[in-house]
């Protein structure tokens, strides 16, 4: 995926969503990241009866393509829903907003699916605002 293709992102986190395991909260997540030379890396939210070391799909993802070699991204989509039907856009938490904010450009997209069709177009500065970041360390 040279020039990020929105559609087929999206398309990628919802394939990711259908293996989320949210027995608890039932909302099933599925988030999938371009890397800078093209490469996709996906993930799922994945529950635990702990609730504390549960992990979002977006730092699923951002854990393999990191753990890959990749550092810099150009793009990421996010899906998900209660029983994973996709109607409001599923909004990425503050924890997924910073660990974007580690590796992408304030004006990275950010795709969100908005409905079975949809889909809402967002920057990581749309997201994060005012945002702290590793310049100030
Ligand atoms: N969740 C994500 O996967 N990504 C987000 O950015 C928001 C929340 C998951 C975590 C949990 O399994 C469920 O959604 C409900 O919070």
């Amino acid at each position: 995926m040279s020039k990020v293709d929105k559609k087929a992102l999206v398309r990628l986190a919802i394939e990711a969503m259908k293996n989320a395991y949210a027995p608890y909260s039932h909302c099933l997540v599925g988030a999938a990241l371009v890397a800078e030379d093209g490469s996709t890396f996906t993930g799922c939210n994945i529950e635990n009866a702990a609730f504390t070391p549960t992990i979002c799909a977006e730092r699923a993802a951002f854990g393999t393509a990191v753990s890959a070699g990749h550092r810099k991204f150009s793009a990421i989509a996010v899906a998900g829903g209660k029983d994973g039907v996709l109607g409001e856009p599923f909004y990425p938490c503050g924890v997924c907003r910073q660990v974007l904010r580690e590796f992408c450009a304030d004006d990275m997209p950010v795709y969100i699916a908005d409905g079975e069709d949809g889909i809402l177009e967002l920057t990581l500065a749309d997201l994060l605002p005012y945002s702290f970041g590793k310049e100030y360390l």
